[in-house]
C-alpha cells in the first residue's frame, strides 16, 4: 500500500524558516540606511599590519596616536581623535566615504584636506583603519 507523503510538514517547515530568516536582512538594511555610529568594539586589538598601514598612510596628518600633533595636522587644525567629540556623529558609512573619496573644507579659516584613498585602499582596509582610529578614543 502506498501512502502519499503529506506536503504540510514541509510547508510548515519552509514557512517557519522564511519567517525566522526574514527579519535579519530587513534589520541590516535599516541599520545601513540609518547609519551605524563608528565605535570601538569590546576587547579591540589591532593587528600589527594594520598599525603599520595607519603609520604609513594616515599618521602624517592624524599622528600615530590620533592627536594630530603633526606639521600637517597643526597647519590644517585637524581635531584630536582621542576625544569623544570627534566621533559624535561619525557613522561607519560617512567615515568610509570621507577616506575613500577625500575631504575638503574650511574650518575656522583653515583649509582642511584629506586626499582620496580610493585608488590605494580597499573599502575593507578603510573600515579597518577607521576602527583603529576610533580606538584612540578610550572610554
Ligand atoms: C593629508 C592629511 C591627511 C591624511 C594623510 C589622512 N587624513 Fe583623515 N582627515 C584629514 C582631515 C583634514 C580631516 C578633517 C578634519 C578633522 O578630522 O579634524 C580628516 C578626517 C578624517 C576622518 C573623519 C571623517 C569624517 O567624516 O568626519 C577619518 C575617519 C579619517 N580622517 C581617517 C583617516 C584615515 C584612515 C587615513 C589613512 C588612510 C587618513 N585619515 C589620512 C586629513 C588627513
Amino acid at each position: 500500500m502506498f501512502r502519499r507523503i503529506s506536503p504540510f510538514p514541509l510547508l510548515l517547515f519552509t514557512s517557519l524558516v522564511a519567517l525566522l530568516a526574514s527579519p535579519l536582512p530587513r534589520q541590516q538594511v535599516r541599520a545601513e540606511t540609518a547609519g551605524t555610529i563608528l565605535s570601538r568594539p569590546a576587547g579591540y586589538k589591532p593587528e600589527k599590519k594594520l598599525v603599520r598601514l595607519w603609520d604609513s598612510k594616515c599618521a602624517t596628518c592624524h599622528g600615530e596616536d590620533g592627536r594630530a600633533h603633526t606639521e600637517q595636522g597643526e597647519a590644517m587644525g585637524i581635531d584630536d581623535m582621542t576625544k569623544a567629540a570627534y566621533w559624535k556623529d561619525v557613522t561607519v558609512e560617512r567615515a568610509r566615504k570621507s577616506v575613500l573619496e577625500g575631504l575638503k573644507r574650511t574650518v575656522k579659516g583653515k583649509e582642511q584636506e584629506m586626499k582620496p584613498f580610493g585608488d590605494r585602499l580597499t573599502p575593507q582596509q578603510v573600515d579597518a583603519l577607521n576602527l583603529y582610529a576610533v580606538s584612540f578614543f578610550k572610554k
